[in-house]
């Protein structure tokens, strides 16, 4: 059953308010639902009320107090007749959480009972019209045990709690405005809390706590500190002040995302709330910071405003992320931020963009929506306003926003609401541009620089590939960031935005007496992949000098790509090779020695290209010759720059620990000068990764010492990984890395050690942190999964087989990573082919593998 866009009616009925009661436990909750029911003047008129359904049926349903029995079931949804135009329905129904393993709607984690309802888990709990146009005002019941669920919790204010027989007590909770079914949420259980307050602008005062499993609260610092900080920053940036006296926060350890909205209680992923030195990497400080805004920031993008159906869905989430980005560079670094956000781009979307699974945006169909959570609708999402905030400039933008939050406040917007919005407050034409919501496939511009007097002359010519269901493109706007640099004094006369709007053009500038070099696409001011012939002397040149932060780990990225691109299609003869590695090692020692570059600045520009970007450059790759060549780069680098890469772990080793951005840097390039030192000399890296691992005071060196050594054939490697098992045994999170490090190691053996990890006692397929620690980390590991023997394809398909039936949007995730067969070598794509056609096989598969599976055969 496909769902489309354009088939989108108003829902017949409203349901204006909604009375829930709870009768909590964990293996046996009965849930009351009484809905205050109005005919939608602007509806079809049908007497027929639909309440969606999923995996439940109804114990008893009455209609304004009396018991009906005409009620039928399509498929599983209920159907009642009504007569008049306003009504109240009452429903009852029985879950069992403990036995539900999908993690969607009510379920048990640990002891307790939490929802999740996003996309459509509330048809789980209870029949509804489950669609995120029936804005509703909630009140709450909920009892239950008291020593086994000390704490109740759900949307909005508690309003009255009390004891009542053996040992039960009960809460009621009333949440003033009205929302979707998606962002309800219902927390039960024995937890503690981090308390603090926040008074917003207007003066309220607001209550926060972040909610864990007891032990767990000394981990809570940097969430609450994450949370004041988004406060603060939405006030500021953005104008939007929190609306309820109390703000509550529940980590939990099952969990199929990172975390969700639910109005005044999001629920989070346990990664993304806890954190400290000794557990927590410097890379998971800046998640749960950014995943805290994230939600955070959903109380005016995604709640205040909703989505009036499920293909608006970018409207919540591309806005969000583009918040939490800039929240998060505002926070620390912007230019490294900016970095990291395209480096996510490039390796999660651009390969979703050019496979079976391209979509836009804004999907015109889906079968199941819970697929559509990609890097498409939220991280491309977030590169399509943000664009807008270029070509109007921040503070009109700002006005656009501004009018966006007035216009459509309370409502369920759409995508188009928010454009015209835009267009209207900041005053931009945006009717090309819409182009971006429509179309899928990242644009391929094609730049060429040609000198001529005083003129230099730039012609753009650009392409939108062709996606399922979308042979013929149309030409994009696409705001470019463009500086000519002059050879001589290392400057330029100042950048221009140019809005590239044709298939092709010419943009002319004057006043240079020798050929300028080009920096485009500065800040990754559009997200396309820029086609540019040149030769390494102007990216040596730009890495060197560009005052363009990205533009200068840009120009880093292209000399390496295009020398491994060249060598992996066998354009390179010996001497080819080494002209282009003696370029890649000045370049990098450059970096290495630059006194100028703050050090987490450094480490940006000392990543390598990933594979899977380096593979996106070629219409079909052989992983294992990608692997192979990029494998070989480093270990030369290594040994081309032993010594100062031995300088730089040395001087970096010696920095105390702190959360202070240049300590934070010194770890960062502390782990990268080691894998490089390691890759040049295994022996010296063994010995240089042991120590760094005992003098480890803090997680993210010891992981990143961990990950050496998990990858080295050498002594110290099993040493340290029963050390590092022992030592947090008992800490799911940590243990998460235990696993994924070993995973992901470049280790010959790495197949072998997954097949025994899967069978370790500490990994179970319930869990779903656990499953992606080993299973995603293998998948993403080209040693792993693109084994020439096939069987890392082989594993991922099993994977998805077993774990279709416990838990399908998890399982769905993995399918992409065999989708890709197109783009690979003939040997290896039949292999993955044949691993999608054996899961396609199965007798029983859930809408969501079965979508996933038959659009990536074609
Ligand atoms: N709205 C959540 C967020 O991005 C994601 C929830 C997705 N849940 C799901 N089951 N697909 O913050
Ligand atoms: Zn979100």
């Amino acid at each position: 059953p496909v769902i489309r866009r354009e088939d989108y009616l108003p829902p017949a009925w409203l349901v204006p308010e909604v009375a829930l009661d709870f009768r909590l436990g964990l293996d046996a909750t009965h849930v009351t639902a009484k809905l205050s029911v109005n005919r939608n003047a602007a509806g079809n008129g049908a007497s027929t009320l639909r309440l969606n359904g999923d995996q439940i049926a109804p114990l008893a349903v009455r209609v304004d107090g009396k018991d009906v029995n005409d009620w039928r079931l399509d498929g599983s949804d209920l159907l009642v007749e009504l007569s008049g135009d306003t009504h109240v329905v009452e429903v009852e129904t029985a879950l069992n959480p403990a036995t539900n393993s999908q993690l969607m709607g009510l379920y048990a984690s640990g002891g307790m009972l939490c929802t999740q309802c996003e996309a459509e888990g509330f048809r789980r709990i209870t029949f509804f019209p489950d669609r995120p146009d029936v804005l509703s005002t909630y009140t709450v019941r909920m009892s239950g045990p008291k020593a086994q669920f000390p704490i109740l919790l759900a949307n909005g204010n508690c309003t009255a709690s009390g004891d009542g027989e053996d040992g039960a007590h009960w809460a009621e909770w009333h949440d003033p405005w009205p929302k979707p079914s998606y962002l309800f949420a219902l927390v039960a259980g024995d937890l503690v809390a981090n308390a603090a307050h926040f008074t917003t602008m207007g003066g309220r005062k607001v209550d926060l706590n972040i909610w864990v499993r007891p032990g767990d609260e000394d981990r809570t610092q940097h969430a609450m500190d994450s949370l004041i900080n988004s406060m603060k920053w939405d006030e500021e940036a953005f104008g939007r002040e929190y609306d309820l006296d109390l703000f509550n926060i529940v980590a939990v350890s099952d969990y199929n995302m990172g975390a969700m909205e639910n109005k005044g209680l999001n629920i989070f992923n346990t990664r993304y709330v806890l954190a400290d030195p000794e557990t927590a990497t410097d890379g998971d400080y800046d998640a749960v910071e950014g995943v805290i805004g994230h939600e955070y920031f959903h109380n005016w993008s995604g709640n205040r405003v909703t989505c009036r159906d499920w293909f608006q869905l970018s409207l919540k989430e591309g806005f969000t992320v583009l918040r939490d980005q800039l929240f998060s560079a505002d926070m620390g670094s912007e230019a490294v931020k900016r970095i990291e956000d395209v480096r996510v781009l490039r390796i999660a979307q651009f390969p979703e963009d050019s496979g079976p699974l391209a979509h836009p945006i804004r999907p015109d169909s889906y079968q199941e929506i819970s697929n559509f959570y990609t890097a498409t609708v939220y991280n491309k999402g977030a590169e399509v306003i943000r664009m807008m905030r270029t070509m109007a400039g921040v503070e009109r933008f700002r006005q656009g926003t501004d009018l966006y939050f007035d216009r459509h406040d309370g409502e369920a917007a759409t995508c188009e609401d928010f454009v015209k919005a835009i267009e209207d407050g900041a005053g931009l034409d945006l009717a090309q541009f819409r182009l971006w919501y429509s179309q899928a496939g990242t644009p391929q511009v094609a730049a060429q620089l040609v000198h001529n007097g005083t003129q230099a002359v730039l012609t753009l010519t650009q392409s939108v590939p062709a996606t399922p269901g979308q042979p013929e493109k149309q030409a994009m706007p696409i705001p470019l960031r463009v500086a000519l640099f002059d050879r001589e004094t290392g400057t330029h006369s100042g950048e221009q935005l140019i809005v590239f709007d044709k298939a092709s053009d010419t943009f002319t500038f004057d006043g240079f007496a020798h050929p300028p070099v080009l920096s485009i696409n500065r800040g990754f001011s559009a997200p396309v992949a820029i086609e540019f012939e040149r030769d390494s002397a102007d990216l040596v040149f730009l890495a060197a000098h560009d005052d363009d932060p990205f533009a200068r780990y840009e120009a880093m990225q292209g000399l390496v790509v295009q020398h491994l691109v060249a060598a992996v299609s066998g354009k390179l003869d010996d001497a080819a090779r080494d002209e282009g590695r003696a370029a890649i090692g000045a370049a990098y020692g450059a970096v290495i020695a630059d006194p100028a570059l703050d050090d987490l600045m450094r480490g940006e520009l000392m990543i390598l290209p990933a594979e899977t970007y380096l593979a996106e450059q070629l219409a079909v790759s052989d992983p294992g010759a990608i692997h192979a060549e990029r494998e070989a780069l480093k270990a030369w680098l290594g040994r081309e720059l032993a010594g100062p890469l031995k300088v730089l772990h040395d001087r970096a080793v010696a920095v105390p620990y702190s959360r202070e951005a240049a300590a934070r840097g010194a770890r960062k390039i502390k782990t990268q000068a080691l894998v490089l030192i390691a890759s040049g000399d295994p022996a010296e890296g063994a010995r240089r990764a042991f120590a760094q691992y005992n003098a480890a005071d803090n997680m993210t060196d010891r992981q990143g010492a961990l990950m050496v050594l998990a990858s080295l054939d050498a002594p110290e490697r099993e040493t340290a990984l029963a050390d590092f098992h022992d030592r947090y045994e008992g800490n799911a999170l940590v243990i998460d890395k235990w696993f994924s490090l070993q995973a992901g190691a470049l280790n010959p053996k790495v197949l072998e050690h997954i097949a025994a990890l899967a069978k370790h006692p500490d990994f179970t397929m319930t869990n779903p942190n656990r499953v992606r620690a080993l299973y995603m980390a293998a998948a993403v590991n080209p040693r792993a999964f693109h084994d020439e023997s096939g069987e890392g394809y082989r594993m991922i398909g099993d994977l998805i087989r077993r774990l279709d039936p416990i838990n399908a949007q998890t399982a769905a995730r993995f399918v992409p990573s065999l989708g890709r067969w197109r783009r690979i070598e003939p040997v290896r794509a039949a292999m993955m082919r044949a691993e999608l056609e054996r899961i396609a096989a199965m007798p029983e598969l859930s809408r969501d593998v079965r979508e996933q599976v038959s659009k990536s055969l074609g």
